[in-house]
C-alpha cells in the first residue's frame, strides 16, 4: 500500500523528520524560521492526507478545499488552535489535534519570569547598565514593584492558569481568578478564589491573561478592564494577542493608569518595530516565547507527530481538539 502523504509547514528537527518519514510520503517547507507563503501552502497540501501546522498557519476552508477529499487530519504543533478552522473541519471529518499538557509548566514558567521582569524592571536595568547609564547606587533607581506577598488575578484557570497559581503560592501571593467555570479543586489544591472580572481587575496587584482566543474572548480585556485596573497593576498577557486591546492598552500605559504590561503575544505577529507599543518604557515585548524551551519545542514536535500518525493509522489521536 502507499504510504500516506503529509505537508509539514516548517522544518523541524531531523528526529522528528525521520518519525515522519518512516511512515509518510513527506513534503517539507524548507524553513524553520519563516512560514510557508500562502501559495506554496495551497500548493504543497494539494492531495494530502495530513497536514502538520504551525500556529503561524491560517488553516481555513481554502487550504482544506485545496486539500481535497483526501486530508485526514490536520494536527497543529501548538496548545491553541485558533489559527484552524475547526468547525470546517468537522465538517469535512478531519480530525484536528493540538499539543496540550507538554508546554503547561514551560508556559507557566515564562508568564512568572514576564511577572518579575515587568514588575521589576529588569530588561530595562539590564538596558541602563549595556548603555553606560550607571553612575551610582540611589535610592529609587529603577524602582519596580513588588511582587512577593501581592494579589495575582489569573484570567482563565485552565491547565497553564492552574500552573501560573502554583508558583504564586511560592510567592506569598493571595491567588484570585476568573474563568467560565469555577474550579472547587483547583481552589482547594491552590488556595484561590473566583470572582468575577470587573472585581479581578480592581484589586489585583497583578493580572495573567491565559484565556484561549474565541469569539467570547476577543477583546476581553479593553478599555473599560483596563480602567478597572490600580495604577500600580501589571498587566501579563501569554494567551494570544487579540485576547487585549492594544490600542486601549497602550494608551493606558501611555497616559500611566496602568503601572506596566509584560506581552508575550500580539495582534499581529511579528510586532513591527514600529508599533507605538515599541515607544513605551513600561511593556516588556517578547516574541511569542510561552512555551520556548528546547525540552517542550521537542516534546510538542514530537506529540504533534505522534497525532498526525496516529489518525493515519486509523488510531485515536493523543489529544484530539
Ligand atoms: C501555543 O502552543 O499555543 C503557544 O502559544 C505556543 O508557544
Amino acid at each position: 500500500m502507499p504510504k500516506p502523504t503529509v505537508y509539514l509547514t516548517r522544518r523541524l528537527p531531523q528526529a522528528i523528520i525521520q518519525m515522519l518519514e518512516a511512515e509518510t510520503c513527506l513534503t517539507v517547507h524548507s524553513s524553520s524560521e519563516v512560514p510557508v507563503p500562502r501559495s506554496s501552502l495551497l500548493q504543497g497540501v494539494r492531495g494530502v492526507h495530513g497536514i502538520l501546522s504551525m500556529l503561524t498557519d491560517r488553516i481555513d476552508e481554502q487550504v482544506m478545499d485545496a486539500a481535497g477529499p483526501s486530508l485526514q487530519v490536520i494536527s497543529n504543533m501548538a496548545v491553541g488552535f485558533d489559527n484552524i478552522d475547526v468547525s470546517a473541519a468537522k465538517s469535512r471529518g478531519v480530525v484536528v489535534t493540538n499539543t496540550p499538557d507538554v508546554l503547561t509548566e514551560t508556559t507557566a514558567d515564562l508568564a512568572f519570569g514576564l511577572l518579575l521582569a515587568t514588575a521589576r524592571r529588569i530588561p530595562e536595568a539590564d538596558g541602563f547598565v549595556r548603555n553606560g547609564l550607571w553612575q551610582s547606587w540611589s535610592p529609587f533607581l529603577l524602582a519596580g514593584q513588588d511582587v512577593y506577598g501581592t494579589t495575582l488575578g489569573i484570567v482563565g484557570l485552565g491547565r497553564i492558569g492552574e500552573a501560573v497559581a502554583r508558583r504564586a503560592r511560592g510567592f506569598g501571593m493571595n491567588v484570585l481568578y476568573y474563568s467560565r467555570s469555577q474550579k472547587p479543586e483547583a481552589e482547594r489544591n491552590y488556595g484561590c478564589r473566583y470572582t468575577d472580572l470587573p472585581t479581578l481587575l480592581s484589586v489585583s496587584d497583578y493580572v495573567v491573561v491565559v484565556v484561549s482566543l474565541s469569539e467570547e474572548t476577543h477583546g476581553m480585556i479593553g478599555e473599560r478592564e483596563l480602567s478597572y485596573m490600580k495604577p500600580t497593576a501589571v498587566l501579563i498577557n501569554v494567551a494570544r494577542g487579540p485576547v487585549v486591546d492594544e490600542h486601549a492598552l497602550y494608551r493606558a500605559l501611555k497616559e500611566r493608569r496602568i503601572w506596566a504590561a509584560g506581552l508575550d503575544v500580539f495582534s499581529e505577529e511579528p510586532l513591527s518595530k514600529d508599533h507605538p507599543l515599541t515607544t513605551l518604557d513600561n511593556v516588556v515585548l517578547l516574541p511569542h516565547i510561552g512555551s520556548a524551551t528546547v525540552q517542550t519545542r521537542m516534546k510538542m514536535a514530537r506529540l504533534a507527530a505522534e497525532n498526525l500518525l496516529a489518525v493515519l493509522r486509523r488510531e485515536p489521536p493523543l489529544t484530539p481538539v
